[in-house]
């Protein structure tokens, strides 16, 4: 089959089958195709399962491609890193898998993720205490007046800077605005004893924090933020493997990670290069809208926006999942180009099939269908509309096999 890969990135795809329908082996046949047959595109995995880090272990360890694996917590050796990582069942006590990670190792290309600990506001909270300030401020319209001139000084410095809501404020910002502020409530005449001239005049305990927090990542090098992934991302490595199987941790991940994406690629009119987001298990992260709460619906939003946006940002998506009954429909009729395996429940057929417009009765045949065989359909990648064809992948653990043989 050959494809543009390009297209298949740009356009999103989709990937439906039962558990054990070959879904986590193809989506890893193709980011590793996507990996060496185009320039540039980069990979970001949303790995909840903890299985592409064996899946793609010949990419990863490779010293030519420029990789990250990001774990939840730190590893210390070898034997932990051998034990977070989900192998199939022939595999799972297969030592040559070993020599591979011991490779990734020994590049730099194992970290961990942190959540912030000190408090350094965003620029949205930073701005929402601003407009907190309007509060007891409403009958002075010179008070009025030196909000709106600070708010329109923050949002000058995000413009000029590329910056987004919810990154953390950092120590230029604060510097630059808390002269403003100064400037502004002597210049309007704001009484020394109000609540917005203490607002304006004290910045001492977010600079404490911002020092105390680069102190902290100066110390582990491993230890990664949302902004560094996202940096590495946008900088050096090719592909990003996120191996975390906390779903509250993931989530959060998701939600930064592709709000801050998306947000700079708009603001610098970006195109390429081109990213492909990767959600295995996807609903998890997109989720019916109707029947979440909370971070899951937060995300399921999220990751909706990406998809409508993405396209003319040069963000691609691609998901997994065995249920789709329990998706996020909007999501799912952004996607362009669909491997549908055996999908053994009705329900999950019929929403197939009215989506994408493909025909009950040959759905119906992937019933009789073996892990790896799939009907495709593309608008985009195959230039055939709505026609889908039969394929039969590669097993992409023969890929695994050959690098294990020959580098054991
Ligand atoms: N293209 C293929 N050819 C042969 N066997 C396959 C193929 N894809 C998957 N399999 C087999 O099916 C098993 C399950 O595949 P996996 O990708 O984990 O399924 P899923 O992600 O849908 O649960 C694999 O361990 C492998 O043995
Ligand atoms: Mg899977």
């Amino acid at each position: 089959m050959i494809f543009d890969f390009e297209k298949l990135v740009r356009y999103h795809f989709g990937v439906f089958a039962f558990t054990g329908g070959g879904k986590s082996n193809l989506m890893s046949n193709i980011l590793r195709r996507i990996l060496l047959h185009t320039e540039n595109t980069k990979v970001i995995i949303f790995d909840i399962s903890c299985e592409y880090v064996f899946l793609l272990l010949d990419i990863l360890a490779d010293p030519n491609t420029a990789a990250k694996v990001i774990l939840e917590h730190r590893i210390d050796s070898l034997e932990q890193f051998f034990n977070s990582v989900v192998k199939p069942r022939e595999y799972e006590a297969d030592e040559r898998i070993k020599a591979g990670l011991q490779r990734i190792m020994e590049q730099g290309k194992v970290a961990y993720y942190i959540r912030p600990k000190q408090k350094v506001p965003t620029y949205s909270q930073f701005m929402d205490e601003l407009e907190n300030q309007r509060k007891g401020s409403v009958d002075r319209p010179h008070y009025m007046n030196a909000i709106d001139k600070i708010h329109d000084a923050i949002l000058e410095y995000m413009e000029k800077n590329g910056l987004s809501e919810n990154q953390e404020v950092n120590e230029d910002f604060v510097r630059y605005i808390d002269k403003v502020a100064a400037e502004t409530v002597e210049e309007l005449k704001v009484s020394p004893k109000s609540g917005l001239y203490a607002w304006a005049t004290t910045r001492n305990t977010i600079l404490d924090r911002i020092k105390r927090k680069h102190e902290e990542e100066q110390k582990e090098t491993d230890a990664l933020t949302v902004d560094k992934i996202r940096e590495i991302l946008e900088d050096k490595a090719r592909i990003v493997c996120i191996s975390i199987s906390d779903p509250f941790i993931i989530k959060e991940l998701v939600i930064n990670l592709t709000q801050d994406l998306l947000a700079r690629r708009k603001r610098k009119f970006k195109v390429k290069p081109y990213i492909l987001f990767v959600f295995d298990e996807a609903q998890e992260f997109i989720p019916e809208l109707s029947g979440s709460v909370g971070i899951d619906k937060k995300c399921s939003k999220q990751v909706e926006t990406l998809l409508r946006q993405g396209r003319k940002y040069g963000l691609g998506a691609c998901i997994a999942t065995q249920r789709v009954a329990y998706l996020n429909t909007n999501a799912l009729q952004q996607l362009h180009t669909y491997f549908v395996g055996t999908l053994p429940r009705p329900y999950d057929r019929a929403l197939i099939s009215d989506t994408f417009m493909i025909d009950k009765g040959i759905l119906e045949k992937t019933l009789e269908f073996a892990p790896g065989e799939w009907l495709l359909s593309s608008y985009i990648a195959t230039g055939i509309e709505n026609v889908p064809i039969f394929i039969k992948a590669d097993n992409a653990e023969n890929e695994i096999e050959k690098y294990l043989k020959n580098n054991a």
